[in-house]
């Protein structure tokens, strides 16, 4: 086996996300909202908005690891970081390939099969009430509306009182309604990405 970010590894391991992803596409389209992870480019502009990597920090829709990847490259620590993610084949590959990277040597992120609609019951206690950030790449935009209005209380609900939401996606405008009580932000954008890519950032309180 090479090791982990080695230029065949990255290859390797690419195609096998790609693959993995587009199976569970096919199984579960609207779930999944694209047919292949976010692309390592959008996956770094998400990652590095984390303003501050050393704190708690969730990851929701965790998928194939391609942004856990780019979190843990942006100096997350793993025993810091949960990922949330719905589907049972996809908790297996994050867990077999994640152990490979050095970041993961010493502990791993915390992994959990389960829907980020119910995150403030499954996140470990520790966490509760203290992450500063919820990383999002959820399609927002294939969900209920009654299951978005969900994900966004439940992690209001983990968060410090003034963490923020970060979520990553392929609509220019915020896939989340005007609320007065909801500051939303456009704070990355990558139009030579295919499909560009954005990420908005919410936090509680009065827009500006
Ligand atoms: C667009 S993919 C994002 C993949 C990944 N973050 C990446 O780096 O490419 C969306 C992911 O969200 C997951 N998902 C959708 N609804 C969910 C829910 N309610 N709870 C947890 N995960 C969910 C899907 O299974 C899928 O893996």
């Amino acid at each position: 086996m090479q090791a982990a970010y080695s230029p065949d590894y990255e290859n390797a391991l690419r195609r096998r996300e790609n693959m993995l992803f587009f199976k569970r596409w096919l199984k579960h389209p609207s779930q999944m909202g694209t047919l292949a992870p976010v692309t390592p480019r959008l996956a770094k502009l998400a990652a590095d908005l984390v303003e501050n990597p050393s704190d708690l920090i969730v990851e929701l829709g965790a998928g194939t690891g391609r942004l856990t990847r780019a979190l843990l490259a942006h100096g997350v620590k793993p025993k810091n970081l949960v990922l949330v993610e719905l589907d049972p084949e996809l908790c297996v590959f994050l867990k077999e390939t994640l152990k490979d990277l050095p970041e993961c040597k010493n502990s791993m992120p915390h992994i959990i099969e389960g829907d980020a609609t119910k995150l403030a019951e499954i996140i470990p206690e520790s966490f509760k009430g203290k992450v500063s950030t919820v990383v999002s790449a959820i399609p927002f935009m294939y969900i209920p509306p009654i299951a978005r209005e969900q994900i966004v209380k439940s992690s209001f609900d983990v968060l410090k009182p003034e963490g923020s939401i970060l979520h990553v996606t392929y609509n220019p405008k915020s896939p989340l309604a005007f609320k007065k009580d909801l500051k939303q932000e456009r704070v990355g954008k990558l139009w030579l990405n295919f499909p560009p890519g954005f990420v908005w950032k919410y936090q509680q309180g009065w827009p500006s």
